[in-house]
C-alpha cells in the first residue's frame, strides 16, 4: 500500500503501465474509518484489480467551522484498517484540491436543498464538488458509497448521470452494530 499526498505522483502511477488495463475501485472517505468503511473496502477489493482509498477532510462540506475543527483525525488507525484492502491511499492537502479557492463548484438545486441540505446550507455543494474532483483525479471504474448516507448517494448518482461521468456508483448496504 502506497500513500500519495502529491497529486502529480499519484497521477504518474495511475497513468503508468503498472495500472494500465486494470479495473480500479475507489472508496472516498474523510478518514476516521470504521466497520462501515471496511465493508466498502472489502467489496471494492473483491470486485477490482486495484483499490484506491482517499482520506481527505473536505473543508467545503462543513458549513460550521467548529465542526471542521473537531472532526476526528485518526490517521494511524485509518492506515492500519485500510492496509489489507488497499493499493493506494490518496491524502492530498486542501490547497491541492482547491487551487481556485472554491470559486468553481457543483450545485444541485432540488434534493440538495432538502432534508440535511435544509439544515446545512452549502453542505451538498461541497460534497458534490469534492466527489467530482476525486473522481477526476482517481479515474476509477467503480466508486463505493454507503446507503447509510442516502441523500449523498442519490445526489452523487444524479451528478454522475448529469455530467456523463464514466464511473459506476456502487451502493453498499449499511453496516450495523450488534444492537442495530
Ligand atoms: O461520506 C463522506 O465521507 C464524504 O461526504 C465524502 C463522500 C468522502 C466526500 O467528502
Amino acid at each position: 500500500m502506497k500513500i500519495y499526498t502529491h497529486l502529480a505522483e499519484w497521477r504518474a502511477l495511475r497513468g503508468s503501465p503498472e495500472w494500465a488495463g486494470l479495473s480500479v475501485g475507489f472508496v472516498p472517505t474523510m478518514g476516521a474509518l470504521h466497520a462501515g468503511h471496511e465493508a466498502l473496502l472489502a467489496r471494492a477489493r473483491a470486485e477490482n484489480e486495484r483499490v484506491v482509498l482517499s482520506v481527505f477532510v473536505n473543508p467545503t462540506q462543513f458549513n460550521d467551522p467548529a465542526d471542521l475543527a473537531r472532526y476526528p483525525r485518526t490517521w494511524d488507525a485509518d492506515v492500519a484498517l485500510a492496509h489489507p484492502y488497499v493499493d493506494a491511499v490518496l491524502a492530498p492537502p486542501a490547497e491541492a484540491f482547491y487551487p481556485d479557492g472554491y470559486r468553481y463548484r457543483v450545485t444541485e438545486n432540488s434534493l440538495g436543498t432538502q432534508l440535511e441540505g435544509a439544515h446545512r446550507p452549502g453542505h451538498f455543494d461541497g460534497v458534490l464538488t469534492v466527489v467530482l474532483k476525486l473522481l477526476n483525479v482517481v479515474q476509477p471504474h467503480r466508486a463505493y458509497f454507503g446507503e447509510k448516507d442516502w441523500q449523498q448517494l442519490e445526489l452523487v448518482r444524479g451528478m454522475v448521470a448529469a455530467l456523463l461521468l464514466p464511473v459506476d456508483i456502487v451502493p453498499c448496504p449499511t453496516t450495523r452494530d450488534a444492537d442495530g
